[in-house]
């Protein structure tokens, strides 16, 4: 039995807060966390090594080898050293393999022939061993000539296109800012970033018959079984992906990627498993990097202190062909008031890794920079910063004009300031402690929301529940989350569910990418349990609405049943939540507020964040605890953001010279001080049946912003060039700042 929903008119019935289990919403702890820490949970790359494992272990080893030109055509390899190493079987060359990652969604296979060189570091062949270390030295033996072509490798300069649905404007900008008592015209520079996630990908395929099975790490199973059928030429149904345990995505696991085409390839050919795992490095080379961003932003204040124009124009680079680009202005549509306003999105093209999804694509880079010159014209209009966006906030989408789903951007900057003591803070001033300066700063966190069809399987039996989709679980906690939903809608403590995610042989989940999976995957679960609530109460002869399900009893009037009893053949249910045109009518956001202070060493220029604090509203929070982890995680990528995430491309070559974790620096534990999250209560109609939104990337947008504000508070330094290194804080403090 289906229960299939399109969403077509929102939904304020609010059912899960007359459910009886009262779970959730409830920190509960992760449902795979012991799997997780006893090493039993079983990640991409261990399945051929752990104890644990189920998967074959007679595997062979793959390594992809990595073209050293940015531009250009293999012409011949010389594999004669390479095959020379003890344990090697064979140098792959195929047409089938890809050059790059798929982009989110795409459902086809990324760009093939890798002969053709986009770019350095991009695989050409894969050499396949005995073991990871044969394969490994052996790829690096291979002799490769080319035919080299001129390659594009600055984005300031390369040829650029105006993709055209990324274009806006209205009013008269120009003259907004000509009529304006405070405006400010300010440009901004972020590096290339790297996704980064704890685990690489890893890919082992094996044949049974024409069937290919792929362990992986991928975000969106349903979507990659079909991008690798592509790649090979084969039927959807011919592939099946497994990703049940992934260590982190960020968006460098959306697509298929150039592993897992070569692990299927070699496993046809050679008749046995293959694993073919990413280095470290080639992480940096291979998954999609976010693109360095070029951003003008041009404000215009009257003289209450209202934005009467809103200008942002941004430079931001992708390989040639590439439909992706960095969509920094999404958020800017909406975020604040003004008549005039313009928009321009050029993207250049350039032979450097391939650019995609990292982490909230546009906002976590788009909301950071204008919230960056929000401060700055905060400050030459002499308007607290937190009062300037409180004025700012528009009645109604102002470029659409369609309502908002919900709007709490005043209510997060109202108790977060409170929360900060930002007021008295500010009225302080600068303090200073020895060589250190101490300021504070804030910026708004904006980020779109979107729902995306799922279809879940939940079946109820005297066992306890079982949950099933190719929905995937990257860390977020979807697998928590899924539980909570079915033990609070069928009376069931969450120990007694069970719930099995990330297998393409399951009911097609949405797959984990743009916040979308707690509240797509959360409504099917929710209208499947609400079907097999319907067959309860029939079986019962009561309505759905009277029946009180907890801790496995059914109660019904005055009459109360064991579940189990109930139950004696196992209900089974799918749910499919399809959205459908409610969406359409409003704009969905969700919303908060950040706030920082840091310590700046003036004799060094180092910078220490003392502390943050992130209020945020996304909806129904289904867990408090998985919740407040995407949040802390989403600003310590913001902190690491301001302070020191870039990744280098040498401009002669286009080879990535950060290319590991010593050289790319992330925030480590010595780095993150406490942090402290608070959710506002919110039930958002549009966000499915749940009134729930998405939470994982809503923590990024704007956390840099806040820590830059606060250096700038702290020292006078405003740093345009991200990141703001020592260096960078030095020439500010000593006026030598360009
Ligand atoms: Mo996300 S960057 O869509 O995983």
């Amino acid at each position: 039995m289906t229960a299939h929903l399109i969403f077509d008119e929102p939904d304020d019935r609010n059912r899960l807060d007359s459910m009886a289990q009262d779970v959730i919403g409830r920190p509960i702890d992760r449902s795979e966390g012991a799997l997780k820490v006893s090493g039993r949970a079983v990640y991409a790359a261990e399945q051929a090594t752990s104890l644990w494992s189920e998967q074959r272990t007679d595997c062979l080893f793959g390594i992809l080898v990595r073209a050293t030109v940015a531009r250009g055509r293999v012409t011949s390899l010389d594999t004669a050293d390479a095959l020379a190493v003890s344990g090697v079987r064979e140098v792959l060359q195929d047409p089938r393999l890809v050059r790059h990652p798929a982009q989110g969604m795409a459902r086809k296979s990324p760009p093939q022939e890798v002969a053709d060189v986009g770019c350095f570091g991009q695989p050409i062949a894969l050499v396949v061993a005995d073991s990871f270390e044969a394969a490994r030295e052996a790829a690096r033996l291979v002799r490769v000539d080319y035919e080299t072509a001129a390659a594009e490798l600055d984005p300031a300069s390369a040829p650029s296109d105006l993709p055209e649905k990324k274009q806006s404007s209205q009013g008269d900008l120009d003259a907004a800012m000509r009529d304006a008592s405070v405006s400010l015209d300010v440009t901004y520079r972020t590096p290339s970033m790297a996704a980064a996630a704890m685990e690489p990908h890893a890919a082992l395929a094996w044949w049974e018959g024409d069937r290919v099975t792929l362990c992986g790490a991928y975000q969106m199973v349903s979507q990659n079984a079909e991008e690798l059928a592509d790649a090979l030429g084969i039927a959807p149904e011919k592939v099946r992906v497994l990703s049940p345990y992934i260590g982190g995505g960020f968006g460098s696991k959306l697509g298929i990627a150039p592993e897992a085409v070569a692990a299927a390839v070699a496993a046809e050919r050679l008749g046995r498993p293959v694993m073919v795992p990413l280095t470290r490095q080639q992480e940096f080379e291979i998954a999609h990097r976010r693109s360095e961003t070029e951003q003008r932003v041009r404000l215009a204040l009257d003289a209450d202190g209202l934005l009467t124009g809103i200008g942002h124009e941004a430079r931001v680079s992708n390989q040639p062909g590439e439909t992706f680009s960095e969509p920094v202005q999404q958020a800017t549509h909406y975020t604040y008031r003004g008549e005039h306003r313009s928009i321009r999105h050029e993207v250049a093209r350039v032979n450097l890794t391939c650019a995609g999804s990292v982490r909230a694509p546009g906002e976590a880079v788009g909301v950071t920079v204008l919230e960056l010159a929000m401060d700055e014209l905060a400050e030459k209009a002499g308007i607290d910063p937190v009062e300037l966006r409180l004025r700012n906030i528009p009645e109604c989408d102002p470029e659409s004009g369609k309502p908002f789903s919900s709007h709490m951007l005043a209510e997060a900057l109202r108790e977060g300031a409170d929360r900060f003591g930002w007021t008295s803070r500010r009225q302080r001033g600068r303090q200073r402690k020895g060589e250190w300066l101490i300021g504070c700063g804030m910026a708004a966190a904006v980020r779109v929301n979107f729902l995306h069809k799922a279809r879940v399987r939940v079946t109820l039996s005297g066992e306890g529940v079982t949950i099933e989709s190719s929905m995937t679980d990257i860390g977020t906690g979807t697998y928590t989350i899924l539980t909570q939903i079915a033990a609070e809608m069928l009376g069931i403590p969450p120990e007694r569910v069970t719930t099995r995610l990330g297998d393409t042989d399951l009911p097609e989940g949405s797959g984990s990418g743009g916040s979308i999976g707690a509240a797509s995957n959360g409504s099917a679960t929710y209208l499947a349990c609400e079907e097999i609530r319907r067959q309860l109460a029939s079986r019962l002869g009561c309505a759905e609405e009277d029946l009180t399900l907890k801790d496995g009893r059914a109660t019904c009037g005055n009459r109360s049943h064991d579940l189990a009893e109930l139950v004696s053949e196992p209900l089974v249910a799918e749910g499919f939540f399809e959205p459908g045109k409610a969406m359409g009518r409003v704009r969905s956001s969700t919303w908060g507020a950040h706030f920082a202070e840091v310590a700046v060493n003036e004799v060094t220029g180092e910078v220490r964040v003392r502390s943050m604090l992130g209020v945020f509203a996304a909806g129904r929070i289904l867990n408090e605890k998985t919740a407040r982890s995407q949040c802390i995680g989403g600003m310590t990528f913001g902190l690491g953001m301001a302070l020191m995430e870039e990744m280098v491309h040498d401009g002669r070559h286009g080879h990535v010279v950060s290319r590991d974790l010593a050289n790319y620096h992330i925030p480590t534990n010595a780095d993150v001080p406490r942090i402290e999250v608070h959710f506002l209560h919110e039930r958002d109609a549009y966000g499915g049946t749940l009134q729930a939104k998405g939470i994982g990337e809503l923590g990024i947008c704007g956390a840099g912003a806040a820590v830059l504000n606060a250096i700038h508070d702290a020292c006078g330094v405003r740093v345009r060039e991200l990141p703001a290194t020592p260096d960078k804080i030095l020439a500010g403090l000593c006026g030598m700042q360009g």
